[in-house]
């Protein structure tokens, strides 16, 4: 990777997300796991990305498929093991790959040692490190539970316990019993998994809906506007801020740079930046605004002239499109390859730290997933369908059938068909990776957007004596942007044109840079 000095390296870098069921099968049991990931890794390395990001693959019942976890410091059998892991890691920074892990610290399962212990009896010594409460009626205590607060996944956000008499908390499913992290043995003992792994080598991980870690112990009812959204009183408390200094504290306790990006799922962008702290909480922040908004010019500047006013000093800005957990951009953009490619340019030019979803450079739409075959209790499945590696009919799946069916078109959007296309959406990913890798303005210069024609984005970003323009053209007929002199450096019709003419295609996003010498 090219790094400034003194920068650390995940401002520089682009991460790639893997769910790792749906990525590739090294077992042939039709789920996909860590020999699956070793065996494609240099075609991630063809790919130029310079971090993974692997979704959950601790042991787990998969009740939430890995996100409900039954030991912070060990691997799934269906994944692989240890051993196996570790060779994973090693050969991942053997292609200067780093690899961040999915922490869950909201929540564990309900078949964690730690719960079993909690939930055993009333005077276990790990009672507290969950929440539990007597319910409202002291006389019928097990029909109005001890607040208003609603479940992620629907229903209430409370377990009524037959034997010991009272209710866990759980945000999302019965089987994720939230954690209290207003005891200090929680802490400890969740740092201390953190730990596990850095002593291993991992270079960081992603934090899952760390924004609701801190909680008022009173555990309040929501007002009544709230009480199906559950805002303020477990999103965004500001005890939160304190927990997150003493995560960051293990992490720079590590030599390297060691980073986190959190999940923090709040809507608004100047709520979002408070979790940057004063550079002593989250080195990196998803902001799912990105996600919210569509194929829309209007929308997109909007939020490029938000992330530019709120990310200011050391806050650095993620962007992400698509994830495990929402219906994948191209289709929430109608399909349309030509819009999943200008997003791609958009997606690897803006300031900020970008973070793509395994098969999004392939471009995958969502699978339509029969519901006899589904599998998750929120919904997500399309987005989880396995990677095509291959145009055959087994995609590279090539033992017991796959856990998920293909996502649509898979004889042509696999891995293979597009490597031999230089006209790709693959061969895009690539070129645009490339080109990052190579400009200091695209990877750190500073972004000033330009007044553009209605339904076009346009910005520049400078750093010292590198400077690119990009324009982003969401209507769909061509239109004109006059610029002088400037040679395109990526096209996302690929028309081929190495001389700009001032003319944009339709939903089509181009890069170009002034022409060097007469
Ligand atoms: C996060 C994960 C999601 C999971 C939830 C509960 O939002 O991304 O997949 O279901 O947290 O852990």
């Amino acid at each position: 990777m090219v790094q400034e000095p003194g920068a650390p390296w995940w401002r520089d870098a682009v991460v790639y997300q893997i769910y790792p069921r749906s990525f590739a099968d090294g077992t042939g049991d039709g789920v996909g796991d860590l020999s699956g990931i070793r065996a494609h890794l240099d075609y991630l390395a063809d790919l130029g990305v310079d971090a993974i990001w692997l979704s959950p693959i601790y042991p787990s019942p998969m009740a939430d498929n890995g996100y409900d976890v039954s030991d912070y410091c060990d691997i799934d059998p269906v994944f692989g093991d240890l051993a196996t892991f570790d060779a994973l890691l090693a050969e991942a920074h053997a292609r200067d790959i780093k690899v961040l892990l999915d922490w869950v610290p909201n929540h564990t399962s309900d078949q964690h040692p730690w719960f079993v212990a909690s939930r055993s009896s009333r005077g276990n010594p790990k009672r507290d490190w969950y929440y539990w409460r007597d319910g409202r009626d002291a006389d019928n205590p097990d029909t109005a539970p001890p607040n208003n607060w609603r479940a992620a996944f629907g229903g209430i956000a409370w377990t009524w316990d037959e034997p010991t008499q009272q209710w866990y908390l759980h945000n999302f499913l019965p089987q994720q019993p939230d954690l209290n992290w207003n005891h200090q043995e929680v802490v400890e003992a969740m740092h201390a998994t953190l730990r596990f792994w850095l002593d291993r080598g991992v270079d960081g991980f992603r934090m899952d809906v760390i924004h609701m870690i801190g909680k008022d112990p009173e555990l309040p009812d929501a007002p009544p506007a709230e009480a199906n959204t559950n805002r303020v009183v477990f999103n965004d408390y500001p005890g939160t801020h304190a927990l997150l200094r003493g995560i960051r504290k293990v992490l720079d306790s590590y030599p390297g740079d060691r980073t986190a990006v959190g999940e923090v799922n709040l809507r608004d962008t100047d709520r979002i930046v408070t979790y940057y702290g004063r550079d002593d909480e989250l080195p990196l922040v998803f902001n799912f605004n990105s996600v919210r908004i569509g194929w829309d010019a209007a929308e997109w500047s909007a939020l490029v002239d938000e992330v530019e006013r709120y990310y200011v000093g050391d806050r650095w800005p993620v962007w992400v499109l698509s994830n495990h957990d929402i219906v994948r951009h191209r289709t929430r953009y109608g399909g349309s390859e030509a819009r999943a490619r200008a997003a791609a340019v958009l997606l690897l030019t803006l300031r900020g730290t970008p973070f793509l979803y395994a098969g999004e450079e392939l471009g995958l739409c969502n699978a339509e997933v029969p519901p006899e075959q589904a599998h998750d209790p929120g919904g997500r499945d399309g987005c989880r369908a396995p990677i095509p590696w291959t145009a055959d009919a087994a995609h590279g799946w090539t033992g017991a059938t796959p856990w998920l069916p293909f996502p649509p078109d898979a004889d042509r959007l696999n891995a293979t068909t597009e490597t031999g296309d230089d006209k790709s959406m693959l061969a895009l990913y690539r070129a645009l990776l490339r080109v990052r890798r190579a400009s200091p303005a695209l990877r750190r210069g500073e972004l000033t957007r330009v007044d553009a024609p209605a339904g076009v984005l346009r910005y520049t970003r400078t750093h010292n004596d590198d400077s690119c323009t990009v324009i982003v053209n969401f209507n769909h007929f061509d239109v004109d942007v006059p610029l002088d002199n400037c040679t395109v450096v990526i096209d996302s019709n690929h028309t081929g044109n190495p001389v700009y003419d001032g003319r944009v295609g339709a939903e089509t996003a181009v890069v170009v840079r002034p022409s060097v010498g007469p």
